[in-house]
């Protein structure tokens, strides 16, 4: 097995070679000055290889989904024997179905595309709806980093009687997972988003919060308004100390300051896309799931 630490993931593909001790192959790029990218391996083929490619899909999500796809088929070209795509945060995966008549089908698009360019097998890590990204043709492996967030929080920061919440009932299975760790209980907010507008509000629910230590699990905060409201509305029903926490920190703006301003003591997230908060890596996670690879 090689690894191709993509440009967008050059760290995390470097660690995860590490901890399988595995060689590397190193990737040159670079953008035009019109934009368009350019990707080189350092080999000369990957003849019979197995090869896994590390490319996070955060902003620039087009340009870092570009550039997958480039290495991939080159190392189709370069006669890979087979490619695995690791792609921690999978860009995207929200829109996941058509919510509206005329809209693509963005997930399926993208599918689509690395399967034509030879990936055959892809593993991500906490996607939005892991249901619809298993049934398309190439299989999909998600991963969850909510255990090792619930330790962060255990052992770091909360012993004292914590609550898991999550954003939105269909994030329940988050907390229900974190729970396992915390024990501490949980429960979910009630959230709607507004199809045409993404606007996200928050319905009255009282939670299980008064002087209670919450963390707030999400799969990713972007603009952070969904998470500076949930801030918010635990603050107000009487929460002790709020943590946000998320899996994918992409950190959109301010959102930083808006989750902070709201009332959260810290924002901690993993290292699936580079960012300063990602405290928590998922290297080991990782390695482990192409350790066991067939088994
Ligand atoms: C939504 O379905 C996701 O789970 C997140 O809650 C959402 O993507 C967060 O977005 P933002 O930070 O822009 O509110």
């Amino acid at each position: 097995m090689k690894i191709i630490p993509g440009p967008a993931s050059k760290e995390l593909g470097e660690k995860i070679a590490e901890l399988l001790n595995v060689q590397t192959v190193p990737v040159f790029s670079k953008a035009f000055p019109d934009g368009e990218s350019y990707i080189r391996f350092n080999a000369e083929s990957l003849q019979n290889e197995d090869v896994v490619i590390v490319q996070t899909t955060s902003p620039p999500q087009d340009q870092r989904l570009i550039q997958l796809m480039l290495m991939a088929d080159n190392a189709l070209d370069m006669k890979a024997n087979d490619i695995t795509a690791v792609v921690p945060y999978f860009a995207y995966s929200r829109q996941d179905k058509r919510f509206l008549t005329g809209e693509a089908f963005s997930i399926k698009t993208i599918l689509k595309l690395l399967e034509h360019c030879g990936v055959n097998r892809i593993i991500t890590v906490n996607t939005h709806n892991p249901a619809v990204i298993k049934n398309f043709n190439i299989p999909v492996e998600d991963l969850s980093a909510v255990p090792l967030l619930a330790e962060y929080f255990k052992t770091k920061v909360l012993a004292k009687n914590p609550v898991s919440v999550s954003m939105g009932k269909k994030a329940l299975s988050l907390v229900v997972e974190a729970d396992r760790i915390l024990r501490g209980g949980y429960d979910y907010i009630s959230t709607k988003r507004d199809v045409t507008t993404g606007n996200v509000t928050l319905e009255e629910k009282k939670l299980p919060v008064k002087n209670r230590n919450v963390v707030i699990f999400d799969d990713i905060i972007s603009s952070g308004g969904t998470m500076a409201k949930a801030v918010e509305l635990v603050k107000k029903q009487g929460a002790e100390k709020v943590y946000a926490a998320c899996v994918h920190p992409l950190l959109m703006g301010d959102s930083k300051k808006r989750i902070l301003e709201n009332g959260a003591e810290e924002i901690i997230g993993t290292d699936s896309v580079p960012n300063p908060i990602g405290k928590v890596s998922i290297a080991a996670l990782i390695s482990k799931a192409l350790a066991t690879k067939g088994a």
